[in-house]
Order: structure tokens, then sequence, then C-alpha cells
């Protein structure tokens, strides 16, 4: 429940900073249970959520049942199933830190932004020193490093913030496809 509760809490702040509108086509990675992909809809946004779980997304479409704009696709990160320059934002909301390869994430992400497509991960701020669950998310210089390979993958004004989902500290990313 807790989990849930997060989730659109970080889903709501996501919105927020990409500005998201009827005009676009958000492509939520990782969208676990949905509350991206929802929020994205409820703006309505042509949404496609991704994600390599398929008890995940037999959650998300069980509750957003009724909601023609949104396409679930089983994948990963390393791998959209999401054709070329189709993507007008990109979300990956707690999950970059599950990520095995974040270069061939950030290169697909570059694949299937438009120009001027715009990226947003969101993370929590977790202590260098944190270990189990606790460690879920990133530390201040991990942020920045995500932010170094989004360049390094053609990314553009990649950029890190500090922010809060609710009453969660977390870090935030930026960065426009050229
Ligand atoms: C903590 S959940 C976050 C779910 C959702 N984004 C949210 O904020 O509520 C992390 C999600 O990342 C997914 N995931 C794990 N490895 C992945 C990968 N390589 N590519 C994309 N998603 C992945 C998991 O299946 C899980 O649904």
């Amino acid at each position: 429940m807790l989990f849930l509760l997060a989730g659109r809490r970080t889903a709501g702040l996501a919105a927020a900073l990409t500005e998201v509108t009827a005009s676009d086509h958000v492509v939520d990675i990782g969208c676990g249970p949905g509350n991206g992909a929802r929020i994205a809809a409820q703006r309505g946004a042509r949404v496609t959520g991704v994600d390599p779980s398929r008890s995940m997304l037999r959650v998300a479409r069980a509750v957003t049942r009724g909601r023609p704009a949104i396409t679930w696709a089983e994948g990963t990160a390393e791998a959209l199933p999401v054709p070329d320059a189709s993507a007008t934002v990109v979300w990956a909301l707690a999950t970059v830190h599950h990520w095995r390869d974040v270069g061939a994430g950030l290169s697909e992400i570059h694949r299937v932004l438009v120009p001027g497509g715009r990226l947003l991960a969101v993370e929590r701020q977790v202590a260098p020193d944190a270990t189990g669950f606790a460690s879920h998310g990133w530390t201040g210089q991990q942020a920045e490093t995500f932010a170094a390979l989004c360049v390094t993958a053609g990314l553009a004004d990649a950029k890190v913030n500090a922010d809060r989902a609710g009453r969660r500290e977390v870090w935030t990313v930026h960065a426009v496809r050229p």
C-alpha cells in the first residue's frame, strides 16, 4: 500500500515537472503498477507503460481498465519495445537503480525520443552507506553519474535537482534529446 502511495506522489511530481499535456506521448519505463501511466493519461496524454514484470503489468492493466490511451508492453529499459522517435516524454520513476545496463537504457531512450523530447528520472535519496531496501535509490554522486551518462548517450541539458515527492526526498535528473 505504501509502495502504491509513494508511486502516486512520484508520478504527480513527474507530471508537474515535465508539464505533460494532451499532445504528449509518454513512455513510462519500469511502470510497475501503473501510477505514472494513470496520471499522464488523466492529463490527456497517450502513454506506453513498459515493465519486465508480467505480474506488475497484470496489476497495471487491472487498475486502468477503461483507459484506451494506455498501452502496456513487456520489456526492459535496455530493449524498449517502442519505435524510434515516437516519444515526447520518457519517465524513469524509481526504476533506474534496477537496470542492469544504464548506458544501454539511455541509448534506447535517445532512440525513442523525438528531437526536443524530454527525459525525467526520479530516485529516492539514499545514504552512501545504506544497505538492503534502504539503498534502493541514488546517492547525490549516483544522480550526478546518471546525468553524466545522459550526456554520453547524446542527450543535452542534463540537470540534477533535489526535490520532494510528498515527504520523500528525491533526486530528479532532467535531460533533453537535441
Ligand atoms: C520500485 S518499482 C517502480 C514502479 C513505478 N515506476 C512507480 O514509481 O511506482 C521498479 C520497477 O522497475 C522495473 N524494472 C526492473 N528492471 C527493469 C529494467 N531493466 N527495465 C525497466 N524496468 C525494470 C520493476 O519490474 C519494477 O516494476
